[in-house]
């Protein structure tokens, strides 16, 4: 297996590798790789359902997204599609899978199946990269700090987001329970403290009004969004990317109208989180 860094913050590119026949050994060196970089991409797969199952499942159990159209057959994968005829992709902001959640998801693991001839490439960002970057001052200040999130602007029955995907995505009277996590979390592996908010699913900070709230959060969006914490992905089919989403953020560029985007996506199963 050789692993290859993509930027200095963020991301190593693994190749090499088969993930059906990965032994004990090599399969510890990508989960360390995975926590130490937040986000591995894994070229060349060819993976059924099944396999996709499989390799999820030793990373931990599957977190099955309950807004997310499954795949025919598979409950356990979403389908992360958006058709040729249509104009909004899903994850087309700066996000973090199932923030929302009291026990967030670990990580998510995406197969290419049909990917566009050009665009369509997925940013990630480092938020323990972002964390370091910040001033002792801040840093203490953002310490005893938590913060709202919820997914019912985004996934809800009023939800404006949700209904422009049709039958894309679902289930929105599940969309009813908000979580709170401190706005800076030790990572529960490697206990690197990592910035724990982001534009897609936080709405407020506890005991905060709503304007002070939106200028922390906006500052901290902005800081986190600069690109030396970033690293880009240009998938070809039979790819995966996989990443934590306690230490990273992600983001699908959409800028492929015309062509068909067809990728599957496993959830694994978190830990509680803590400051
Ligand atoms: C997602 O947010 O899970 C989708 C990422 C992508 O399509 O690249």
């Amino acid at each position: 297996m050789n692993i290859s860094l993509t930027t200095n913050a963020i991301g190593a590119e693994i190749t090499d590798i088969d993930v059906r026949t990965l032994s004990d050994e090599a399969f510890a060196d990508l989960r360390s790789a995975f926590i130490e970089h937040g986000v591995i991409f894994i070229r060349d797969q060819n993976l059924s359902p099944e396999d996709h199952i499989a390799f999820a499942k030793r990373w931990a159990d599957i977190d099955i997204n309950r807004f997310f159209k499954a795949v025919d057959g598979y409950p356990e994968i979403a389908e992360v599609l958006k058709e040729a005829d249509q104009t909004g992709n899903i994850g087309g902001g700066w996000h973090t899978d199932h923030s929302y959640d009291q026990v967030p998801a670990m990580g998510s693991i995406l197969y290419a199946r049909e990917i566009p001839p050009s665009g369509g490439d997925t940013l990630w960002a480092s938020m323990g990269a972002a964390y370091d970057a910040l001033s002792d001052g801040f840093k203490e200040m953002l310490s005893g700090l938590t913060a709202v999130h919820s997914s019912r602007h985004i996934f809800g029955a009023n939800a404006q987001y949700a209904k422009e995907f049709g039958d894309r995505l679902g289930n929105a009277e599940s969309a009813t329970q908000d979580a709170e996590h401190p706005v800076v979390i030790a990572h529960p592996e490697s206990g690197r403290k990592l910035l724990y908010v982001n534009p897609g699913f936080t709405i407020g900070i506890k005991g905060w009004n709503p304007a002070e709230a939106h200028a922390l959060l906006q500052f901290l969006y902005q800081h986190a969004q600069q690109p030396m914490f970033q690293t880009r992905f240009k998938w070809r089919e039979g790819d995966i990317a996989m990443w934590d989403n306690r230490s990273t953020w992600h983001f699908a560029l959409n800028d492929y109208h015309g062509h068909r985007r067809y990728l599957h996506r496993i959830t694994l199963a978190g830990v509680p989180i803590a400051a």
